[in-house]
Parts: structure tokens; C-alpha cells; sequence
């Protein structure tokens, strides 16, 4: 059973095939989902809503993530595993550095940060430095003050080019991957084809090179507000396993997400 690595998920877009990747935060369903056949375990700073009940990731530091980092890693055997760089944690390059270590050395494959061209020399000194490097690019959770709101982004021309570019500059700086979250399906398809490196939407349509969801989405564990963009797979299978599983599938197949959770 192979490991899947970065450069299995640049192959998977070369051959077309769809990545699935899934939020995760201790061992026991880092376990199941890798079992499931998920290609990538992201330790998303979400663990500040979902886990610790904030109404944002502002919170959230390196400790924590390092520590669910530590959880994830002993209960995956196959999946890449990302972790979040949290808010105010990737500053300038030096602290950046410092900090993914810390994500590094508690088991991460991968860090993602937030934001466009700004971050490019940050980039660049991580992966030199021996550490793979994911962009997220559109609703920024992080910069939820700044948007005034859980938003979507990338509506208006100006701002959808403004995206392609960061895009463009974070590829050219040296990032692996990137995630787009709530942009329209058609910049995220843009988007997808001008990059090399492989896309990761959420609320982002189905035309990028893979989906990710957090999981209390996915397994319907959330109360009150449901993003549009989510699926309870759970509802269908009554095994996480199993319900996992078929997001997995349906990713590959193009049957999630459908229109109904994208934005157009
Ligand atoms: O923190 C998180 O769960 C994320 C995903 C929504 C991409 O960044
Ligand atoms: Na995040």
C-alpha cells in the first residue's frame, strides 16, 4: 500500500483522475477516512469551529494544530497529510518557517496557508527548506473580518482576476497545491486549466481537480447552518467508512458536487 505524495496528486491531474481529500482532527476517523480511500487529510484550522465551538479560526494556534497534527498522523497509514498554518502564524517568512517545523515534525506531509502574491517569498523559503507548500485562494476563513462575512468571492471581474493572478503567483512561487474555497464554478474552471499544480475546491463547483469537505459536514454532524456547498454522505450509508467511501467515488465519478452545491 503506497503512501500518496505530491507528486502522486500532480499524476492523478495529469491522468484526470479526481483527488478527494477530507478535514480530520484525531486518530480514529484519520483511520477510517484513509481506509475510505481519501487521497489527502487536511488538519484544517476549522477545528476552531467544529472542535472548540468558535464562530471563527481566529483562535486557533500552533499548539492546537500541532497537536491534532500528532493525533491525525497515528491513524493514517496512506493519505498525504496537510495541516493549516493558523491565523497570524506565517507573518514573514522566518516565522512561517518556524512554525510549519513545528506542523513538520508533529507529522504533517504538507502545510496550506492563506492568501495570493504576498505570500510568494514565503513560499519559496518553505519549500526550500524541505517543506510542501498548499495555497487556499478565495473565501479565506482567516480574513473573515476583512470580507465582513462568510462570503462568497470572486463574483465581480475585477476580483475574479485578481484571484487568477494570485493563483498564477502562488504556483510560480513553488505551491504543490491549492485549495479554492466558494468562488463561481467558472473561475474555479479557469482556474484548474491555467494551473499545472492540482486545484482543490469547496464550494467551488465540480470542475476543479478535487473536493474537500470538513468532515462534520460530510457525516452530518453539524447543527444549525449548513453551508450550501456540503453533502451528508453519512444519510445514505450508515458506516463513516462507507460513507466516505462513496464521497470518494463520487468525486471520481463527477456526481459531487452538482449544482445544487455550487455557485454559478
Ligand atoms: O480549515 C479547513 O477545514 C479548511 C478547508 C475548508 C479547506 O481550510
Ligand atoms: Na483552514
Amino acid at each position: 500500500m503506497s503512501k500518496i505524495t505530491t507528486a502522486r496528486l500532480l499524476a492523478m491531474k495529469q491522468e484526470q483522475q479526481k483527488i478527494a481529500m477530507i478535514t480530520a482532527y484525531d486518530a480514529s476517523f484519520a483511520a477510517l477516512f484513509d481506509k475510505a480511500g481519501v487521497h489527502a487529510l487536511l488538519i484544517g484550522d476549522s477545528l476552531g469551529m467544529v472542535l472548540q465551538g468558535e464562530s471563527s479560526t481566529l483562535k486557533v494556534t500552533v499548539e492546537d494544530m500541532a497537536y491534532h497534527t500528532r493525533c491525525v498522523a497515528n491513524g493514517c497509514e496512506k493519505a498525504l497529510i496537510v495541516a493549516d498554518l493558523p491565523f497570524m502564524s506565517y507573518s514573514n517568512p522566518e516565522q512561517a518557517c518556524s512554525n510549519a517545523a513545528s506542523l513538520m515534525r508533529a507529522g504533517a506531509h504538507m502545510v496550506k496557508l492563506e492568501g495570493g502574491a504576498w505570500l510568494a517569498e514565503t513560499i519559496t523559503q518553505l519549500t526550500r527548506q524541505g517543506i510542501p507548500v498548499c495555497g487556499h485562494l478565495g473565501l479565506t476563513p482567516q480574513s473573515v473580518h476583512v470580507f465582513g462575512g462568510f462570503k462568497l468571492q470572486g463574483r465581480a471581474a475585477e476580483q475574479a482576476a485578481q484571484i487568477k493572478q494570485d493563483a498564477k503567483a502562488l504556483e510560480a512561487a513553488g505551491a504543490q497545491l491549492l485549495v479554492l474555497e466558494c468562488v463561481p464554478t467558472q473561475l474555479a474552471k479557469d482556474i484548474s486549466e491555467q494551473l499545472t499544480i492540482p486545484v482543490i475546491g469547496i464550494g467551488a463547483g465540480p470542475e476543479t481537480d478535487g473536493q474537500v469537505l470538513v468532515m462534520q459536514d460530510a457525516l452530518g454532524l453539524t447543527s444549525g447552518y449548513v453551508p450550501k456547498f456540503t453533502k451528508n454522505f453519512l444519510a445514505e450509508h450508515g458506516q463513516v467508512q462507507a460513507a466516505i467511501a462513496a464521497y470518494v467515488n463520487d468525486v471520481a465519478e463527477g456526481r459531487f458536487p452538482g449544482p445544487e452545491h455550487s455557485f454559478n
